[in-house]
């Protein structure tokens, strides 16, 4: 017998159920129903179960869960319509409705969006409203996408083992890692797309740091990226501003701080004061002419600015979150708030 139909006839029994206690108005009503589609002897149920005999075996363990479930549901809802109806006095019908005025109301918990969630989605409007559009990466990399194009040599320390989750299979040859950045995707952009390009990228990152109030072994990073003629750092600043004004507010202000990336020529350090005093937020810089040559573009052609920021922070600014450990405990007394 085919699995679709077995699966139909329940899904008809159901209904039929519902719609027989729908209709009932006395504790009668419902055993009749009852009777008919749940009875121990020739019920409509009873049928269907025979059937799940001559299922297919591989399809077994689903039909017979899926019966199993609705049996269960049905079989729920009929005893709760029976007390119901038993409360007596205390339910009363009126046209086609039971109220039990005694029963507690039902708190309904809603559930709703992590804060980082949030603050990713609220992000991605953001940069989109500025045109740029999302692009994503693999959290599983090779060395070529999370350093060789980056411009990181092989002697470099951010390729050491002790500062990357390397995966340890024994045909892990090719010394793929988790990555640490999510300037990746700036590199499988550019390889796949010819400029001008205009993205954003969203996602996890990994390196092997101990937990502590500012530092967690997994966090999310946005990565921008935007390569066209004539692009100048007057414009990473701009976008940067533009990006963190929107987000949290007029006042917020942004500096930069010379510093040193292998991708990224000249580099930034960039902060952010709100409030009170500064926070580093990431790193940005002019793309390296090295990298654009990488992916086969031509850097007398085209110029372009990255940047690189941490989720977490800019999150944890906006909520005045002071340890990031807290958005990975999942204790909801705390997620709630947000
Ligand atoms: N990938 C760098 C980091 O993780 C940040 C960065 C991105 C710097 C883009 C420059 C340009 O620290």
């Amino acid at each position: 017998m085919a699995l679709a139909k077995f699966l139909a006839d329940l899904e008809a029994l159901e209904q039929s159920g519902q719609a027989a206690l729908d209709k009932a108005r006395n504790a009668a009503d419902v055993e009749a129903a009852r009777i008919e589609l749940l009875g121990a002897r020739s019920g409509r149920l009873k049928v269907i179960q025979k059937q799940l005999g001559q299922i297919d075996k591989a399809d077994k363990p689903v039909a017979g869960k899926r019966f199993n479930e609705v049996k269960c549901r049905l079989e729920t809802r009929f005893q709760e319509m029976l007390q119901t109806f038993a409360a007596g006095s205390a339910a009363v019908a009126t046209d086609g409705e039971i109220f039990d005025l005694t029963v507690p109301g039902r708190k309904h918990r809603l559930g709703h969006l992590h804060p980082i969630t949030q603050t990713i989605n609220a992000l991605q409007e953001i940069m989109g409203r500025l045109g740029f559009s999302v692009a994503e990466g693999p959290e599983v990399e090779d060395p070529w996408h999370n350093f060789d194009a980056l411009h990181i040599p092989l002697s470099h320390p951010a390729r050491d083992p002790l500062d990357n989750f390397y995966l340890a299979t024994a045909q892990n040859a090719s010394g793929l890692l988790l990555r640490s950045q999510t300037s990746t995707v700036q590199i499988r952009v550019m390889e796949s797309t010819p400029p001008p390009v205009r993205i954003i990228s969203l996602g996890r990152v990994y390196r092997p740091d101990t937990a502590d109030a500012t530092h967690y072994p997994m966090f999310h990073q946005i990565e921008g990226l935007l390569i066209d003629r004539h692009v100048t750092m007057a414009d990473l600043k701009s976008v940067l501003r533009l990006f963190a004004t929107s987000y949290l507010g007029s006042e917020v202000h942004i500096r930069f701080r010379p510093s040193f990336f292998p991708f990224t020529e000249p580099s930034v350090e960039v902060d952010m004061s709100w409030h009170e005093g500064w926070i580093e937020m990431g790193g940005a810089g002019m793309v390296d002419p090295a990298v654009l040559t990488a992916v086969g573009y031509d850097p007398e052609e085209v110029t372009g600015f990255a940047f690189g920021l941490g989720v977490e922070r800019i999150c944890m600014r906006r909520h005045g979150i002071t340890d990031i450990r807290e958005l990975y405990r999942n204790d909801v007394r705390f997620l709630e708030q947000f």
